[in-house]
């Protein structure tokens, strides 16, 4: 098919080119190094006191808290030992109202959550003499953290805006709610989902050097030598690398990639992603989540498909009701298309994902979506490389011995699950920028890193309590 002009002009902000993706990842070097020396920059680098990864030995019953993806999940994490767990929880909707409400009222409702998970799920957790049950609370937002167990908000993504949380520690947000109903639980232990899927991958599978979700937001954490932290100070590096304090001479950072070129020098900003960003909740905050993550790929696509119809080239100009629907649609709908076998299976949803009438669907209509979804996913997937490039340069120096021969990523969320040729075409954007380097690199998804990782964390955390006593 001829694609018509407009495509043509639409195509360079979304297949980039080998140049635009070496540029982009250069910048996210030099951002990821900025995030390092100094506090209050976009790309944050926060460091999780989190000092190495698990070996898959490691035992004990944990509750976990985990909120920031889809829903509110309460769990119950047992660690065999042998990289063997079992997980026992329950998911708890968190409506819009209360994600934009007062902290106050969701954290009340998140404590309630815990309660009810005690009460209706039951716990095999029992401790003597009257100690609290430990948690781990997965909070898979950008936090400035301080300690394993403390940590201020920075600001909240994803849809989440509840207000007077902002700068507050969100571990005695918690800790007071719980309190405040008498619930026997203490918070010990504050973790980003993405440390959690470096934990979790690694407790499963063996050491690797980077945790990324590719879900609701996107972001990653990886293992950077502690002295590298140069906005921690000297006194307090060098505290942390005689183990004092949860870490050594290597530390898991949280670099909240999401929030990459918020500056907006170098990522390419179509009039579809600025229209986007306009309306957003957060406009001109992560700039990079937002032509990545699971969140917005629907969003980007409706914006492009309408600016077709609205050229009167798609659907003889006629839109729907969720085609007109701000977030009307999301990346199920990406998935979907990318995914489709045939032309039928396109045009089936289309009309029943989109709810554009038969009628309306002319024979060049399904390419030219299959065009639109193609290459919001294909940007998606190339620019989601850059960011594991850029890391993998980084680390370059500094990297543990373990991890110089091979480079283990472990990825979750919806994107990284569910989107058809989203590994393959990071692996080719790998490659474009890595050149040889791209082979040592495995990829694999880790499941239900947010359980598990907050119930290590919580063990780290343990164990350290127990040196002190
Ligand atoms: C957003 C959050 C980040 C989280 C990511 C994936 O980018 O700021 O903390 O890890 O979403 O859930």
């Amino acid at each position: 098919m001829v694609l018509p002009e407009i495509c043509k002009s639409i195509e360079p902000y979304f297949m980039l080119s080998d140049d635009k993706l070496k540029t982009i990842v250069k910048y996210f070097c030099e951002e990821m190094n900025d995030g390092l020396a100094a506090y209050g920059h976009d790309v944050a680098m926060v460091p999780s006191y989190v000092p190495g990864v698990p070996d898959g030995s490691e035992q004990g019953t944990f509750l976990a808290l985990d909120l920031g993806g889809t829903n509110l999940r309460v769990c119950e994490i047992k660690l065999f030992g042998e990289n063997k767990f079992e997980i026992k929880q329950q998911k708890y909707k968190v409506s819009d109202a209360l994600k934009q409400g007062e902290a106050r009222v969701l954290f009340d409702y998140i404590a309630d959550s815990v309660d009810a998970f005690l009460t209706d799920i039951g716990s095999d957790l029992t401790t003597d003499d009257n100690e609290p049950l430990h948690l781990g609370f997965t909070f898979s937002f950008p936090v400035e953290q301080t300690a394993i167990d403390r940590g201020s908000l920075l600001t909240w993504t994803k849809g989440f805006n509840a207000k007077n949380a902002q700068g507050k520690d969100v571990v005695l947000l918690l800790q007071d709610a719980l309190d405040r109903k008498h619930i026997h639980v203490r918070c010990s232990a504050l973790v980003n989902d993405t440390v959690g899927t470096l934990l979790s991958r690694s407790y499963q599978h063996g050491p690797a050097l980077i945790g990324a979700i590719f879900g609701t937001g996107t972001n990653g954490a990886y293992i950077d030598r502690t002295s590298t932290v140069k906005k921690l100070g000297d006194d307090k590096i060098a505290a942390l690398e005689a183990g004092g304090e949860h870490a050594g001479e290597y530390m898991v950072i949280n670099t909240e990639w999401g929030a990459f070129d918020n500056k907006r020098r170098c990522l390419p900003a179509s009039i579809y992603d600025n229209k986007l960003d306009r309306e957003s909740i957060n406009p001109r905050k992560q700039a990079f989540e937002k032509m990545v993550s699971g969140m917005y790929l629907g969003e980007i696509t409706r914006n492009i498909l309408l600016h077709l119809i609205d050229s009167r080239l798609l659907f003889d100009g006629n839109s729907s009701k969720v085609l007109n629907t701000h977030y009307g649609f999301d990346t199920a709908f990406v998935s979907r298309v990318e995914g489709a076998k045939d032309d039928a299976e396109v045009r089936t949803a289309i009309q029943s994902m989109l709810g554009v009438e038969s009628q309306y669907i002319q024979a060049g209509d399904i390419e030219l979506v299959r065009w639109a979804v193609g290459i919001v996913a294909h940007r998606a997937a190339y620019l989601a490389a850059t960011a594991i490039a850029a890391i993998v340069l980084h680390t370059e120096p500094n990297r543990r011995e373990q991890d110089k021969k091979a480079i283990d990523v472990g990825v979750d969320g919806s994107v990284a699950e569910f989107l058809p040729n989203f590994e393959s075409r990071v692996r080719e954007a790998l490659k474009i920028v890595l050149g040889e380097q791209e082979k040592i690199i495995t990829i694999g998804l880790a499941k239900d890193g947010s359980g598990i990782g907050a119930a290590l964390t919580a063990l780290t955390a343990k164990k350290a309590l127990e040196r002190k006593a």
